[in-house]
């Protein structure tokens, strides 16, 4: 059974999107010091929003914002009515802080309850939850999402792969949700175990939380014998569950937009897009209590269609990469999915890579650090290196270096995978 919300129809939708939005604006300009000011100096008022092309009159709200108004500055209600609090590391500075209600927490696990749904999953179903818990929202919020579906979810979090793959075993799941980089890790566990991953009890993986590709998703349904589909969320919106691929299309992710309003803004000029061309996704919250987003920069780079598998709600593509891990490599513009779908396409190369930036003379330059299957007889690796540096070339439209090396000898992680190395000198 769909929720209501998912069976509205993109008018009926629109209604429901504009009183909210309006309640939304509110609540922010009165309880946030940082949106009173920001409308302020905007010379916007909530009063000012009567149709939902208003929005666009509002300010943008960035990370940077979130940072000044540390640690708990953007919430609008009484810190007795914050249920809990979640935080991004951030690869600089102060962590970003978000906190709930317990009405946002409601809302929270029944987006990722209809997530979980539409990527196949049922009540009665058990569900290996690979996400990290703790201050990272991808544990969590799977897991109140999974018991709220009526799932057994374990718990497993991150890391111990050995580990997780006995558990697989044993326990028999039906669902796993984790990061596709480390999905992979434990894939090539069960292969080192002798298992194959193709007859264990997983029929669906719910991957998200880092970009990934099409060629991974062939990679990954075809040696583990699963559906593997797409979710999308951000901390600062909420967390998992703001965005879902369903299991029956495969064609892009649906965003729950009854409580995420989406915008695609040129990411140079911030002028809003008209749906179809690609941009910088933005989100203003709908119903949230505790930490109301306006207009939220997420800096993920997509564009927006009409719903399919849900008519009344819009599909954002698979998520390029994001405006803050383009690599500028002497004018062209390149994105490690690029390279990871290059390096899928190539025989004999594993799906483990790292992108290595160094400066050499005055110049960016880049290494691709891409592992060989293990099958890979020695005498093929260089010239799948050098496949992969022509196709590249051919493509992209710029010359990389790159280095096959030996299977299981790059890092992995047990959540979301870093590959950008950046060594330049500055
Ligand atoms: O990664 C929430 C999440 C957890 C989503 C588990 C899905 C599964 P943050 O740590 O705040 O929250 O990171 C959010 O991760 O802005 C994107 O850049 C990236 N991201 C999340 N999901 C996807 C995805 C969680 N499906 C940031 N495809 C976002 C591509 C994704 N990038």
């Amino acid at each position: 059974m769909l929720d209501e919300a998912e069976r509205l129809s993109v008018d009926e939708l629109r209604t429901v999107q504009l009183e909210r939005l309006k309640w939304t604006l509110r609540h922010a300009y009165d309880n946030v010091a940082h949106y009173r000011r920001a409308f302020d100096a905007a010379g916007v008022h909530p009063d000012d929003c009567r149709e939902l092309a208003d929005l666009a009159r509002f300010p943008t709200t960035s990370k940077a914002d979130l940072r000044d108004n540390y640690p708990f500055g953007m919430f609008a209600v009484p810190e007795g009515e914050v249920r809990r609090i979640h935080a991004s590391s951030g690869t600089t500075g102060r962590p970003t802080v978000v906190g709930y209600t317990e009405h946002d927490l409601d809302v929270w696990a029944t987006v990722m309850a209809r997530s979980i749904r539409a990527a196949g999953g049922r009540p009665g179903d058990r569900l290996h939850n690979a996400y990290g818990y703790g201050l990272f929202t991808g544990g969590l919020g799977a897991h109140y999402g999974a018991e709220r579906l009526g799932c057994t979810v374990i718990p497993v979090s991150g890391g111990m792969t050995p580990r997780q793959v006995q558990l697989i075993t044993d326990f028999r799941p039906r669902i796993i949700m984790v990061t596709p980089s480390y999905m992979l890790t434990v894939i090539d566990e069960f292969e080192k175990q002798g298992l194959d991953p193709r007859k264990s009890s997983l029929e669906i993986g719910i991957f998200g939380a880092e970009p990934w590709t099409e060629q991974m998703r062939v990679e990954m349904e075809e040696r583990a014998g699963i559906d593997a589909v797409d979710i999308y969320g951000l901390s600062e919106v909420m967390g998992p569950g703001v965005a879902q691929e369903c299991v029956e299309t495969k064609d892009g992710l649906h965003i729950w937009e009854d409580h995420f309003y989406p915008e695609v803004l040129d990411p140079e000029t911030g002028a809003v897009l008209p749906d179809g061309e690609p941009g910088e996704l933005v989100f203003t919250s709908l119903t949230k209590q505790a930490m109301p987003v306006i207009r939220y920069r997420t800096r993920d780079l997509t564009r927006l269609q009409p719903g399919t598998a849900r008519p009344g709600m819009r599909r954002m593509e698979k998520i390029t990469g994001r405006t803050d891990d383009m690599i500028i490599l002497r004018g062209v513009n390149l994105f490690p999915t690029q390279i990871e779908e290059i390096i899928l396409r190539t025989p004999g190369l594993a799906p483990h890579f790292q992108l290595v930036l160094t400066t050499r003379g005055r110049m960016d330059h880049l290494t691709v650090q891409v592992e060989a299957r293990p099958d890979c007889p020695p005498d093929r690796r260089d010239p799948a290196g050098a496949d992969v540096a022509r196709t590249v070339k051919d493509t992209v439209g710029t010359s990389v270096e790159v280095v096959v090396v030996e299977p299981e000898t790059l890092g992995r992680s047990a959540g979301k995978i870093q590959r950008l190395v950046d060594h330049r000198e500055r």
